[in-house]
Formats: structure tokens, sequence, C-alpha cells
């Protein structure tokens, strides 16, 4: 199974490149016509975000199965209400509507500020938030400015928070420093220099004693980590390098699986021991033209599912994979993008 995915995006590829003949294709397409089969999710449907805001990064129901809430390029983390999205949260105390509202570059990322990940805390509703250029946050169920609870740990300071995952067994929250050297606007403008850096973090904070603790550093690009659910262990995993790891808090983080592309936020399934990541493998440098994948894994590797994203999210990269069951039990994916103005639901 993994091998035929690996094949697709090899495909994919070649096909940019145009030197895959069309005969090859047609030897494919029964292969393709068989991953279609196992895709549950066929039916796409997307909520648009207002006029002005772009880059939902981040996506995730609340504790009620409300939502989605997103967190957007203006810095405005916004709530689908059922009928459009209203805002819910902001980090920057500096930020003001009539200044952020719409923003859609980087230039204002330290007044408006820019969440590139939040989680739920599923009993109190709590909402733990991390800042695109550092700061820690949480903000109530009701929304509003969010409260900093810190700035860095160990004396460095957070720079590129990317990723965060609440852990409802242990009650505490894992996030991921990306970098202590390059901010997302080198990264995301592609600072050939940040490519290399091995100075990211993944670090815990206990919502119990308030205590931060860094449990691996010297990372590659580390990107949002999940965690198993059952406490014995968490994910992440390595732009860079293109790999997942899981790490049982202690000795050495174990490889799980080596991807054809760039891996960004992990996120649990609601199927136990399951997670979702997507998966962007570079079709063309420049113009930047990727295919976007979601791929469901399991803890020792298995790949279960490789969705193509490429007919909704054409060329652009996808950052976050979120499944959820309805309460009559229909599965969802919510997917956000850093380079579209919606987020694509794909529904069972
Ligand atoms: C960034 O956006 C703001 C508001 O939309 C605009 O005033 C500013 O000129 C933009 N900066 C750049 C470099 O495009
Ligand atoms: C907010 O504004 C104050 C006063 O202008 C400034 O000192 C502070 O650095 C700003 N904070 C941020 C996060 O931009
Ligand atoms: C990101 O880092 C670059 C230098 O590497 C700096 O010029 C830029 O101001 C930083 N951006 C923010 C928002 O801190
Ligand atoms: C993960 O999936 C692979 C391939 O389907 C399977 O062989 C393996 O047993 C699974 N691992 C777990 C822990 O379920």
């Amino acid at each position: 199974m993994y091998k035929l995915h690996f094949i697709l995006a090899t495909i994919v590829e070649l096909m940019a490149k145009k030197t895959l003949s069309v005969f090859i294709i047609l030897y494919f397409l029964p292969h393709l016509y068989a991953l279609r089969l196992t895709d549950p999710f066929t039916k796409y449907s997307q909520l648009n975000l207002p006029p002005g805001p772009v880059g939902p990064d981040s996506v995730a129901l609340n504790p009620s199965n409300k939502g989605p809430y997103v967190g957007v390029s203006d810095g405005r983390i916004l709530k689908y209400n059922g009928r459009e999205f209203e805002d819910f949260a902001w980090i920057s105390p500096n930020r003001s509507k009539a200044l952020c509202d719409g923003v859609r570059n980087l230039t204002m990322g330290r007044t408006c500020g820019r969440t590139l990940g939040f989680s739920f805390d599923p009993q109190t509703g709590d909402l733990y938030v991390v800042g695109a250029y550092g700061g820690f946050y949480r903000v109530g169920p009701k929304g509003g400015l969010a409260k900093k609870i810190a700035s860095g740990v160990n004396n460095v300071p957070f720079k590129f928070l990317n990723g965060i995952d609440f852990d409802p067994y242990r009650r505490v929250v894992y996030f991921t420093d990306t970098s202590s050297k390059y901010n997302f606007t080198d990264v995301l403008m592609g600072n050939p220099l940040s490519s290399k850096d091995s100075t990211g973090r993944l670090i815990e904070y206990d919502t119990r004693t308030g205590k931060l603790r860094v449990l691996l550093d010297k990372l590659h690009l580390p990107t949002g980590p999940a965690a198993s659910g059952d406490g014995r262990y968490v994910m992440y995993g390595s732009f860079g390098t293109h790999q997942i790891f899981k790490y049982y808090f202690k000795g050495e983080p174990q490889k799980v699986l080596d991807l054809p592309g760039y891996p960004l936020k992990i996120k649990r399934s609601p199927e136990s021991g399951l997670f979702w990541v997507p998966v962007n493998v570079v079709v063309r440098q420049k113009p930047l033209l990727i295919h976007s994948f979601g791929y469901k894994f399991n803890s020792t590797g298995g790949v279960i599912l490789a969705k193509s994203f490429a007919a909704q999210y054409s060329g652009v990269q996808v950052n976050i994979v979120q499944e959820y069951r309805s309460n009559l039990g229909r599965r969802r994916l919510y997917v956000g993008s850093i380079n579209v103005a919606f987020v694509g639901v794909y529904e069972s």
C-alpha cells in the first residue's frame, strides 16, 4: 500500500516535469483507481473565510463539536457559527481591528499576531494557542484576548511555534518550537540556511503545575506534535528530513515513517492509535508547485490511507488535516492551508 502512494507522488512529480508518457499513466491507472476506492471521504464542500484574511493554518472543533475554529493571516482566531465565521480570539494586546482585519502579508505579524496552532482542553473548553513568532497562550471558552503563559523556556525565547496538542490523558500540552534561530517568515520565504537548521525543540507544559519542560532539543525543524491519547507517547514530524517520530518520554525518539514530502501538523484521529499528517510533495521549485496529501497512519508507521488534495488544493500546501465524528457517527475531515481562503470539508 505504502509503495503505491509513493508511486503516486512520483507520478505527479514526473507529470509536472512532462517526462512521463501517456502509456505509463494508463498503466498506473488501475492502481490509482484502487486507491480511490479505499477513500471514504468522497463528498466535498468548503467553508469560505470572510473577505480579507487567508491561510487557515489551524482548524479545530471545540469539545462540544462546534466550529470549526481557524487561525488566519490577520491574527484572528475565527469561529464558524453554523452560518459564517465570527471573531473569537486574538493573541496580540496591540491588535486593532482597523489596522489588522484583512491583513494577508507577514509585515504586520508582530502587531496583529499570528497563530499557527491551537488545541482545546476537552474538560474545561480552554484553548491553548501558539504564536507564529513566539508566545504560548491560553484563552477561555468565551474567547477574547488570550493570556500569555510564557515567551520561552530554559532562557531560550520561543521563536517559531508551529503546532500544539493537549494530552487529555496526562493533562499536559505539547508544542514544537520549529527553530531557535529562524522565524516563520524566514522559513516561509525559503531562507536557504533555515532548511539545515537543527535548533528545534519539543516542549511540554503541565496544566496542573504550570511548569514548562524541554522534552527534546536539537531537532531538525520539528512540526506539530500529537499525543497518543493514552499517555504513552507523543508523535512529531521532522520537516526537513520528511520523517515522523514518536517519543516515549525517555530514551531516543523512534522513527515511525519516511514520507515522500514535507510533513506538517500531526493530529490524532478519533480511531485510537491512528493519526493524520499533511504531506506536501514539491513538484516544482520555481514557481513553487506542491502536490498535497493527507496520510492516515498508525503508531508503527502503517499507512492506512493517502488522500490526495490536488483537486481542491491545486499546487499549494496543506497544513492540517483533522478528522472528527459527528454525533450521528458521520466521519468528516477538516483541511486547512496557509495558501487559501477556505476550509475544505470532506465527508463520508
Ligand atoms: C501589508 O499589508 C498592509 C495592510 O493590508 C499594507 O498596508 C502594507 O503595505 C502591506 N505591506 C507589504 C510589504 O505588502
Ligand atoms: C505593543 O505596543 C507597546 C507600546 O507601543 C510596545 O512596547 C510593545 O512592544 C508592543 N507589543 C507587541 C507584541 O508588539
Ligand atoms: C524574522 O527574522 C528576520 C531575520 O532572519 C527578520 O528580518 C524579521 O524581522 C523577523 N520577523 C519577525 C516578524 O520577527
Ligand atoms: C500498522 O499498519 C500495518 C500495515 O497495515 C500493520 O502491519 C501493523 O500491524 C499496524 N500496527 C498497529 C500497531 O496496528
